[in-house]
């Protein structure tokens, strides 16, 4: 992910008309022999492997981190510390009372503070959040969202992802995540679940282990399904899995309101589907547009030339470069991925016991402004 940032930060300029300069200063890696090689490699300055003195020096104006999960909370407070404002990737933490000290810690400081929940900064994503809050498709009734990969059958190794105890956040937490901020951004908080997970213990291809066996042996989960509703009333159903043989980072979102309906593919990310019950009987049914012109950050204003992972990547930079230059906020902020990881624990602790979980209520009245 630190390629990504880095593309995308060289990229963000071009995006928005920012007016500031953006220079890599210092890349920071555990491995000074891999923040080395990747500093020269994707354009930064210096290289350290002390993320300490980097975070704390007066070279440096923001601080971005993109570490695995267990590692950020630590650096994040450092940062507000220092007087910086943070960019932290997602998931905030694995752990949501830490989520939560780490929000107040954020709004205490007055510091721009923002989440990597990138998907939402896609153009198509942006159009329909203004189809929503123009009242368009009318009350919202229902939500589906999943989020299916098949990357677990292609990679030997998953790193500190396998386990629990080296940070993994399992299929829910990692990129559950991601789907449950696109609920909240668009259809606003949720607040209460009743969840399944599952993992077959890193043996793709076999079938999953029960619940108590996977929680006695300390594994992430490869797989979570969950039941939600929202606070205007909607209901909602979603996926997550790592183990979905031919989906390949796909992300799909159903909507359904009393005056229309939509539907958004990450796979074919320029297109918007929408439906409207006004439309002639003749035709009605679902129109598809491709939205990328309609969008003030793409960086050429004509639809049809293309939107990639690191043109959002950029877009979503950018908003928080200009809301660290201007003093200014930037969402999904520290307090948002606060209350995305209340969601993640209360669907863990439903498939843990069964039963369905509340949602911790933190900041959950603004969530999706
Ligand atoms: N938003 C997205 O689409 C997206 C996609 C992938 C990953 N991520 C997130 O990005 C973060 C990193 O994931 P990744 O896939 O890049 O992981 P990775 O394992 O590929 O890279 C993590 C890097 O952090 C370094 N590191 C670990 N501990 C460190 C420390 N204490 N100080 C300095 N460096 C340290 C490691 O050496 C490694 O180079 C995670 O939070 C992950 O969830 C987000």
């Amino acid at each position: 992910m630190g390629k990504a940032h880095s593309m995308a930060y060289a990229l963000a300029p071009g995006v928005v008309d920012l007016d500031v300069n953006i220079v890599k200063h210092t890349l920071v890696d555990a491995v000074p022999e891999v923040a080395a090689a990747a500093a020269e490699r994707l354009g930064w300055k210096h290289s350290s492997s002390d993320w300490r003195a980097v975070v704390e020096s007066d070279d440096v104006d923001v601080v971005d981190i993109v570490t695995p999960p267990q590692f950020h909370q630590e650096i994040a407070m450092a940062a507000l510390a220092a007087g910086k404002p943070v960019f932290c990737e997602k998931p905030i933490t694995n752990d949501a009372a830490e989520a939560l000290r780490m929000a107040e810690a954020a709004e205490a400081s007055g510091l721009a503070n923002q989440v990597g929940f990138n998907y939402r900064h896609t153009p198509a994503i942006s159009l329909l959040k203004q189809i929503i809050d123009h009242g368009e498709l009318g009350e919202p009734l229902s939500f589906r969202a999943s989020y299916m990969q098949d990357g677990a059958y292609f990679i030997d190794d998953f790193g500190w992802r396998s386990a629990k105890r080296t940070g993994g956040s399992g299929a829910v937490g990692d990129i559950g995540s991601h789907v449950i901020d696109l609920a909240e951004y668009l259809n606003g908080p949720i607040v209460r679940v009743s969840a399944m997970m599952r993992t077959n213990g890193g043996t793709a291809g076999a079938s999953w282990l029960p619940e108590d066996e996977r929680l006695s042996q300390d594994l992430t989960d490869d797989a979570g399904t969950w039941v939600a509703q929202f606070a205007n009333g909607s209901i909602g159903t979603f996926v997550a899995s790592f183990q979905a043989y031919g989906r390949k980072n796909q992300i799909r979102l159903e909507l359904d309101g009393t005056k229309g309906a939509a539907e958004f593919d990450w796979n074919r990310r320029e297109e918007l589907k929408i439906a409207r019950a006004d439309d002639r009987v003749e035709d009605s049914g679902f129109k598809t547009v491709l939205v990328s012109d309609a969008h003030r950050d793409v960086w050429y204003p004509v639809a049809g030339i293309g939107i990639g992972y690191v043109e959002g990547s950029a877009i979503q930079l950018a908003r928080f470069v200009e809301a660290a230059a201007n003093g200014g906020t930037s969402r999904p902020d520290f307090a948002d991925a606060a209350h995305v990881q209340g969601v993640v624990t209360a669907i863990q602790e439903s498939a843990r016991t069964g039963a369905w979980v509340e949602v911790a209520a933190a900041r959950a009245a603004t969530v999706g402004a």
